[in-house]
Parts: C-alpha cells; sequence; structure tokens
C-alpha cells in the first residue's frame, strides 16, 4: 500500500466517509441530490464491476433492484422481467389470497422463452379485424393462434397474410390449418423446453413459430425463434436472471398483517397464506408497512418466522435504528427503510412526519449492522445516480415510479394530448386503499370507504418501454458509478463511498444546464 501523503489529507478533509459525514450533519435531513460522492483511484472498468447482493442466507440478487409490491407495479409480468435481469419483484396484495397464489405460480412456472398466454384470434375475425387490433392495442408482432371457443387450437394466422390487401378474408380461411401447424404437447418438452425448442427450430430451418397443446389440443403457449436465440445469448450475459435451487426464477410477494374483526391478528389466516405461497415456491415474503417499528408489524414478523424458519422475511418501513433492531429482533432478514420519500407519497405532508433518505439510509444502517440484517432503500429513487447513493448504505433499492412506466406493470395506457401514460398509485391512496391496501397504512379496510386520510397520491407515468430497456440503462449507470469509485463490487462500494454536501447552486450545475436540451439524457 502507497504511503499516506498530504494530499491524501486534503481528500479526507473534504470528502468525508458515512461515520464522519453523516454525525457532522447530524442536524439536518439529507437526500440524494443534497450529496455527491468522490470520485477515487480506480483499476476496474464499469462493464466489469459486479453488483451481485446476498438479502438473506438463501436470497441472492445479481441485480440489486426489486419492484415494489404497489398495485400499479408488480404482478406476474413484471416479477418475471424483473428476475429475468437478475433482480426481484414483489407481488403486491392488493387482489385476493387466491389471486396473489396464481400470480407467484405463473412467476414460479415460467419457461423463459415461452409464451404462456399467447394473443389469440378466432377464425370468425376478418383479416381487417386482426389489422384493427393491432393498431389498437399496438403490437409489435403480426403472426396469432387461431383458437375456438373452448381454447382448442383450430390454426395459425401468419404474419404475412395479416396485410390490408386480405382485409375481407376470414381468418378461418387465411389461417394455416391445424394439421399443418407445427405443436408439440407440454409432455414431449420435458424436462428441458428450451432445449426440445431449440432442436425444433434447428431441424425446421424457416420455421419460426412452434406452438405448446396440451394432451386435448388446448393452447398452452408459443416458442418464437427470436426468443429462443436470445436466451443462447442469456448464457453468457453479465446479469443472469435471478433463479432458486430448481432453475425456476425467484418471485417474492407481500403480505398483510391482516387482522379479525376483533381487531386481533389473524394468526391462522396469515400463517395459512404464507404456507400456500410457500408451496407455490415463493423465495422471499414482505411484511410493507408504512411504519414498521409497531407491536403489530414485530408480532407478524415473529410469527411468520417462528412459522416458517428458513424463509427469508423482508419487513419495513423503518427510519431509525432501533426500528431496525426491533424488526432485526422479531426475525426479519431484510428491512426497508423509507417513510415518504416515495414519488406519489405524501406521509410527510399528511402526518407532518418522515426522513429524507440518505439520513434515514445512514441511522438504519446502523441498526442493521449491530443486528447482521440487510438494508434495503425503499422509494425515493429517480434515477440511476440516487441507486449508486442509496447503494453505499444498503444492499439494494426498491423502485415503484421508475418501473410503473414499462409494458409489464398491471394496468391500461391512457393516451392524453397524443402521449402516453399508466396509471401509477401510492399504496396509501385512497383508490388503493380501497381495493385493500388500507392494513398498510394502520387502517381498517372498511374505513377506507370512510373518511381517512390518504397518504398517497394517484398519478400517471409516462409509457417508459420494457423493464429490459428500463434496467439495462440503469445498471449502466450503477456501474458507472462503481468504476468511478474504484470499487468493484457492492462492498467495496460500501468502503469506498466518501460523500460531500452540496449547495443549490451544485445541484444545478450537477445537472444539464445553459443549453437548450434537444435530448434528455437518462
Ligand atoms: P417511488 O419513489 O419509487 O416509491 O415511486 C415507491 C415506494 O413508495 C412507498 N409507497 C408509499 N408511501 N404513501 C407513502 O407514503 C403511499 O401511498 C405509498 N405507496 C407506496 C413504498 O414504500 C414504495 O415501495
Amino acid at each position: 500500500m502507497a504511503a499516506k501523503t498530504n494530499s491524501d489529507d486534503t481528500d479526507s478533509q473534504f470528502y468525508l466517509t458515512a461515520d464522519t459525514f453523516f454525525p457532522r450533519n447530524a442536524n439536518t435531513g439529507l437526500t440524494f441530490d443534497d450529496v455527491t460522492l468522490a470520485t477515487q483511484f480506480s483499476q476496474i472498468l464499469p462493464r466489469d464491476t459486479v453488483l451481485d447482493t446476498r438479502l438473506a442466507e438463501n436470497l441472492e440478487l445479481h441485480l440489486p433492484i426489486i419492484s415494489a409490491d404497489m398495485d400499479t407495479v408488480t404482478e406476474h409480468a413484471m416479477a418475471i422481467a424483473m428476475a429475468l435481469k437478475g433482480g426481484l419483484g414483489l407481488v403486491h396484495y392488493n387482489m385476493t389470497e387466491k389471486q396473489q397464489l396464481k400470480e407467484v405460480s405463473r412467476v414460479k412456472n415460467h419457461v423463459h422463452g415461452l409464451i404462456q398466454e399467447p394473443i389469440t384470434v378466432t377464425a370468425d375475425l376478418s383479416v381487417g379485424d386482426v389489422l384493427e387490433l393491432i393498431e389498437e392495442q399496438r403490437y409489435t408482432f403480426s403472426t396469432f393462434p387461431v383458437v375456438d371457443e373452448a381454447g382448442n387450437l383450430t390454426g395459425l394466422l401468419s404474419g404475412s397474410v395479416v396485410k390490408p390487401r386480405y382485409a375481407d378474408r376470414r381468418v378461418g380461411d387465411a389461417a394455416i390449418p391445424r394439421a399443418s401447424v407445427h405443436a408439440v404437447t407440454e409432455k414431449e418438452l420435458e424436462p428441458d423446453p428450451i432445449r426440445v425448442a431449440d432442436q425444433f427450430f434447428t431441424d425446421h430451418p424457416g420455421i419460426n413459430k412452434l406452438l405448446v397443446v396440451d394432451d386435448d389440443d388446448h393452447l398452452k403457449g408459443l416458442f418464437t425463434l427470436s426468443d429462443v436465440e436470445r436466451i443462447a445469448l442469456e448464457k453468457s450475459a453479465q446479469f443472469k436472471p435471478a433463479r432458486d435451487g430448481e432453475f425456476r426464477l425467484l418471485c417474492g410477494a407481500a403480505v398483510s398483517a391482516t387482522r379479525t374483526q376483533a381487531g386481533e391478528l389473524d394468526r391462522e389466516r396469515i400463517t395459512t397464506h404464507v404456507g400456500a405461497l410457500l408451496e407455490r415456491g415463493v423465495d422471499v415474503v414482505a411484511i410493507s408497512t408504512a411504519h414498521g417499528h409497531t407491536q403489530g408489524v414485530g408480532d407478524t414478523v415473529k410469527l411468520i418466522r417462528d412459522a416458517f424458519p428458513a424463509l427469508p422475511i423482508i419487513a419495513g418501513n423503518v427510519t431509525s435504528a432501533t426500528g431496525m433492531e426491533f424488526l432485526a429482533d422479531c426475525g426479519a432478514n431484510s428491512i426497508k427503510v423509507g417513510q415518504g420519500p416515495g414519488s406519489i407519497c405524501t406521509t410527510r405532508i399528511v402526518a407532518g412526519v418522515g426522513i429524507p433518505q440518505l439520513t434515514a439510509l445512514y441511522v438504519a444502517a446502523k441498526g442493521a449492522a449491530a443486528k447482521g440484517v440487510t438494508v434495503i432503500a425503499d422509494g425515493g429513487v429517480t434515477k440511476s445516480g440516487d441507486i449508486v447513493k442509496a447503494l453505499t448504505l444498503s444492499d439494494a433499492v426498491i423502485c415503484g415510479g421508475l418501473l410503473a412506466g414499462c409494458q409489464e406493470s398491471p394496468g391500461d395506457i391512457v393516451e392524453i394530448s397524443g402521449k402516453r401514460y399508466k396509471q401509477y398509485r401510492g399504496m396509501g391512496s385512497l383508490a388503493a386503499m380501497k381495493a385493500g391496501s388500507a392494513a398498510r397504512y394502520g387502517h381498517n379496510a372498511k374505513d377506507a370507504t370512510r373518511k381517512i386520510a390518504a397518504e398517497g397520491v394517484e398519478a400517471l407515468k409516462e409509457v417508459s418501454g420494457s423493464v429490459d430497456s428500463v434496467l439495462t440503462q440503469l445498471t449502466g449507470g450503477i456501474q458507472s458509478g462503481l468504476g468511478y469509485l474504484g470499487a468493484a463490487n457492492l462492498t467495496e462500494l460500501h468502503d469506498k463511498a466518501r460523500y460531500l454536501r452540496i449547495s443549490a447552486a451544485s445541484q444545478h450545475e450537477s445537472r444539464p444546464h445553459d443549453v437548450i436540451e434537444v435530448k434528455a439524457g437518462n
């Protein structure tokens, strides 16, 4: 190691470690934009940095990003897309328990490359109707399996005939008839569906769709050549999908601290549901509430910990070291930090409560270190630089708003003045609480129809493309941050982070300024 020089002393006087910086700023709450990170000598290229993170003994991700358990963010499509990129999705609980089990099953049964619910058409439509459907739904493909009312496969409408010149033809007449459609049964795909599909495409040059049916010829899925080829590339990809020991994608689910009519924790209902989630293969449950340092949340964590000793538990939210220690003592493995930083949150306005996110992370992380649990930074992330700053004090981040505009988030696209948006609402908004999340904010579900104070807003997010493209951008930014700090991985990021508080003028300087921006950055 090189000897310490005067320059080192100068740097360390200005660019401070977390343990010096945060206590020195103890009287002010700081969030991402209040602070910048100093560069460090680096021998690592951004592309060589590794973003693996271990949130619990048996919960490891290759990308430290989790999609929020919100009803406008994470259902099966989002959870699948997150896990495919190495992250994790937490399926929300604003649905019936039965429905949530189904959502988890869809993630755990997802065969990468197999489209499990392909968009289908029926024989009685005209090709013109199909063209309209494509336009309306903005589909980027034009080949459709043809099914009858019972879901039986009756043909395949090839993209080569979905053209205006054939608009008047009946789909039934224009489609390739069932007898000539290439299809395999689900059983024939075992034990390695991708290998079977890959071999099929090699054996059938020029064919780029393979349909999957059950023994009764009900349509069960569709492989496309391009997807199967992409999977071959995945093997050499840097960010591998997050999978369990049986090669299934990881999936988390939020669990509500449900109460009986008498106001007691509904122990039986909670353990029965968590047991059912485990049977479906869930990898982690999250007890998500606005105030996690409470008897009710603690009791729920204890209940689940006692009933399922090996199940990873995420719990929260807290913003204090004592809150962190409390949930750790109750049995949580990974604890969410964040009260009020979320883009749709109004807790700080409505209740006057909450802590700016970076200060909250530092304080809570002290409690985590004392107990050996991991920290998840939840809310307020609007750009990749925020994630880098959050990861200097945590093990993963939760994103809601950044992912709510993706095509994989639940909800329809609405068009306003030519721009396309998706709904994004706080789980503490009146609409979400009516749909079931009242318990998260300490209210009875029935109260949600009466006058209770909402702690979140209903909003719109501009449509932002696929999770794959959003996460690719974010990952590039995070790796760049690690490269600047000379950090090969997240542990080194924690060690090497040096903080500097910045002025309002510096915040202005940090963004594009004094130019006319013609193309937005991230
Ligand atoms: P972002 O900033 O990523 O935040 O959109 C997502 C996180 O916000 C929290 N959340 C809420 N907080 N009122 C709140 O005070 C709400 O209605 C609400 N809904 C979600 C939650 O922690 C989420 O992960």
